[in-house]
Order: C-alpha cells, then structure tokens, then sequence
C-alpha cells in the first residue's frame, strides 16, 4: 500500500515515525473522503489515534472548515486547525463568545462540542440534558467571567501553591512508594487517578481517605450516560451529581464559619462577590475547578509515561539530566494535549479567513492541531525534551479563560516526575494503551507498565 503522501500536502513529516498498516489505510481514507465531509469531531478516531490525518489535511487546504450537520452526530461547526487562527480567535472575546446557552452536557462544563445525548437519543432525551446545564466561569464572557474567575483565582496562586508544594510532593511520595514492583499494574488507576486525585482533595481541602470520591464525581460530571458506562442512566447520572452538589454546599456553609483560607470552597465561601452568584453558577465553578483539575492533569502524567517509553532516547536524556523535568513537563503537555478543542461562538455574522460565519455558529479551536502545526514549530510530531521554547504550545488556550490551574499542573507533574526518577529506573509500558473515546478529553483509560525490579 502507498504511503505518498497525497498532492495536496507537501510535507508528508508526520510519515516520518514508522506507521502502521492501519494508520496508512486510515490516512488514506481521510484522504478519500470528500473535504465537506470530514467531521473532525467523530470521537472514535481519538480512541485509535486515527484523527491526526484529518487534523494534517485540514491544515493544509482548509483550515476555517465547515462540517454540516449532516456530517455529524454533533450540531454543525467550524473546524479551526492552525496555529495561528486557533490564537485569533481565542484571544478575541469580542467578535467570539464562550456564552452558551444552557446546552451543554456537564453541569457548568466547559463550552466543548460534546454530543448531548447518546446515539440514537429522542428529541425528548436531548432536551432532558439541555435542561441540566449550567453555567460555570468557563461559559462566561466579561464582565461576569472577570467576577467568577477572581473569586478563586488565589487558590492557585503563587503564594498558594509554595504553601501546598512540600504536602504534595509528600503525598506524591507516599503513593510512588506503594507501587508494586517487578509486576504488571494499571499506571492510570493507581497512579494518574490518585495523584490528581490527592492535589484535588489538597486544594479543596477534602478529606484525601474520599479523594476518590471527587475523581468519580468529575467521571460522572463528565459521562454521557450509556449500558456499560459508569452511570447508565440520566437519572443515576442526575442522583449523584445531586450528591456531589449537596456535598459541596455542605462544605461551603461550613466554610463559612471557619477562618478564611486558601482552598476553593473557603475562597467561594468568604468572597464578597458569591452572595450575587445563582445557585447553578456556584455548583458551575465548583464543577469545573473540579473536573478542570482532574482529567487533564491525569492524562498528561499518564501520556508521559508513554511517550518517554516510545520515545527511549529522549527518556536516557531525561534520567540523565533530571534539569530537564520542566522542559519534559511542557513537552508532554504540547504532545499529550489533554483536551483536544474548546468551543467558542460568532457573535455576530462576519467573514473569517475568507469563510462567511453567521452569528452562534459554532467554532471548535483544535489545540491538538494548532500544537502539530509545523509553520510553527519544529519537529512537531516529535517528542523532545529538551525542545526549544517547550511552554510555547497551545493546551492551555490563550486570552482571558487561560487555564486558571496552568501553574499547579506543571507543578504537580514537575514534583511527581522528581520522586520517580529518585526511585525507579525505568517505567516500560506494555501493550498499547486503552485511549478515550472523545473528541474532548484525550486520554487514556488503562496503562498497563511494569517497574524493573533493581538489579
Ligand atoms: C495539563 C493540565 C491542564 C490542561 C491542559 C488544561 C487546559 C485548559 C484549557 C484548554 C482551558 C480553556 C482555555 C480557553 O478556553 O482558552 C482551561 C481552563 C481552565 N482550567 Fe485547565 N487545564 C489543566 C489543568 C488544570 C488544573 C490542574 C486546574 C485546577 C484548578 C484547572 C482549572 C481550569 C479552570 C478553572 C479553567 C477555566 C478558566 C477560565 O474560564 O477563566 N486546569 N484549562
């Protein structure tokens, strides 16, 4: 079978890793496929690595691209994949907005284009989801988004995170040290979960004994409910989110009598502003400090892990020069991209690199393309540690709702990458990993990895 590179893209780089016979056959079908016709969205090519060929072609010849609703499980959108466009637009909260309507699967999730309801779902069913919405400071434009993003804003502040650094790194410690050695284990339940997890409770103040309580709560929050997934059925999905809402209001009247601190909830609950906050904005911000925190982080420590194991060379530079953790850090968090796309909307009609886009359309930002753009960077389907510039990447977004928490995840992964390389000389990845089904959040559900026992 060939792998030419079809004509319409000069620079066939992403061929240069040995490809597989089912990503040459993928690739090729991409290809095939008429340009209007490509939903870059469809979740299943994230779970098998499979979209990347989409992301290379739009880039390429259409990078404003425009998927039908006839093409999609989703609602029509526009597709942006480079670099340059993807920043254009995320900086730009006056021709585009974050607002929504209240239509978005996860209570005060971000805005992301996350099918509503399952396959098949009735106009009933979707509606039934629309209605638990929310809104949260990630589906807010200024002035709100200002209000809601400073009432919290110091839980990850510099200050915040020197106080929290030695208990993290102690905890961090405490779950590397109780890992099996010399026998195959779950990289991702025992160690991403629970660590994020861990720094979760820490900055929540939560008793870390129901740390895993959160990290279901934000996989409920986060779950289209369907037979086999972790919650099966709207009302399941709706008794635990009710849970975890009455939990943290619990917590927050709690606060509220002790002295002022630095975690989430007492900042919420001591701030001046959150008295004018509606009750579904409250549960909003809470949620997504809370699941902003936890798959994102998960699934880099996971995705560095794997990267250093397909990528030996660059893992003997890294155990041969520990300085380069912050450097390895940023690189993983480029290469990984833990979420794929944020959405934002035209506000009104107008032209956009020459595409005609009318008022509420929706506009998926792909930072997992925008992060391969090779006018941009170099080598960019490689992993390097020691890449020039590694904290130029686009994961993070850029403008105003800029992840708040940016600084404590590279902190998180910086100390958790300083324990394990005190502690174990190698971590080999076996099999290929089980990868998320979602055009969101890409990650990994299951590892398996073995540590070498110490000759
Ligand atoms: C590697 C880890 C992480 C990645 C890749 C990531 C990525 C993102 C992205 C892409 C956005 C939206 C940016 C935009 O729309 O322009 C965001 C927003 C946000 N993130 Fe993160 N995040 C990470 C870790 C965290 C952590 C640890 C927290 C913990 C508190 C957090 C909390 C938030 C919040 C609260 C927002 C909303 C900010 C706003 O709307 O102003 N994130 N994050």
């Amino acid at each position: 079978m060939s792998i030419l590179a079809p004509d319409e893209v000069d620079t066939p780089e992403i061929l240069k890793p040995e490809l597989s016979a089912a990503q040459i056959a993928a690739r090729e079908r991409v290809y095939a496929t008429p340009l209007e016709e490509l939903d870059p969205a469809d979740p299943a090519p994230f779970a098998s690595e499979q979209m990347w060929w989409k992301f290379e072609r739009l880039r390429a010849v259409a990078p404003v691209h425009y998927t039908s609703v006839e093409h999609t499980q989703h609602d029509a959108y526009w597709s942006i994949t480079r670099w340059d466009d993807i920043i254009a637009i995320d900086t730009d909260s006056v021709n585009f907005t974050n607002e929504t309507p209240a239509s978005m699967l996860i209570p005060g999730s971000s805005p992301a284009l996350i099918r509503l309801a399952g396959p098949g779902a009735t106009p009933e069913q979707i509606k039934a989801v629309e209605d638990r919405g929310g809104g949260s400071l990630l589906s807010m434009d200024p002035p709100s988004h200002g209000i809601h993003r400073g009432a919290v804003a110091e839980g990850v502040s510099p200050a915040a995170l020197a106080d929290f650094e030695p208990l993290i790194r102690e905890r961090i410690g405490g779950i590397l040290d109780g890992l099996p050695i010399g026998e195959e284990f779950d990289w991702v339940d025992l160690v991403s979960k629970d660590l994020t997890a861990m720094t979760l409770a820490t900055l929540f103040n939560y008793p870390q004994e129901k740390r895993r309580q959160l990290t279901h709560w934000s996989d409920v929050l986060t779950t289209l409910p369907a037979p086999g997934r972790i919650v099966e059925t709207i009302e399941e999905k709706d008794r635990i989110s009710l849970e975890f809402e009455a939990e943290m209001f619990q917590l927050l009247e709690q606060r509220k009598s002790e002295p002022a601190a630095t975690d989430f909830i007492s900042l919420m609950a001591h701030s001046p502003h959150v008295k004018d906050f509606s009750q579904s904005e409250i549960r909003g911000d809470i949620g997504v400090l809370l699941i902003g925190g936890n798959d994102t982080t998960r699934n880099t420590l996971s995705g560095s892990v794997y990267a250093l194991d397909r990528f030996p060379d660059q893992a003997a530079k890294l155990y041969a020069n520990p300085k380069l953790i912050p450097s390895m850090v940023s690189e993983t968090i480029r290469w990984q991209t833990p979420l794929s796309h944020m959405m934002r909307r035209a506000n009104h009609d107008m032209e956009f690199r020459g595409q005609q886009m009318r008022k509420g359309d929706k506009i998926a930002l792909w930072y997992v393309s925008g992060n391969r753009d090779d006018s941009k960077l170099d080598r960019p389907n490689e992993y390097i540690v020691d890449r020039k510039n590694p904290r130029q990447h686009l994961s993070f977004g850029f403008g105003i709702h800029r992840c708040l928490g940016n600084r404590l995840a590279e902190l998180q992964l910086r100390l958790t990458w300083e324990e394990i390389l005190k502690r174990f000389p190698k971590i080999q990845v076996v099999g290929e990993p089980e990868r998320t089904f979602s055009n969101f959040v890409k990650g990994y559900e299951s590892m398996t990895v073995v540590i070498p026992r110490r000759h």
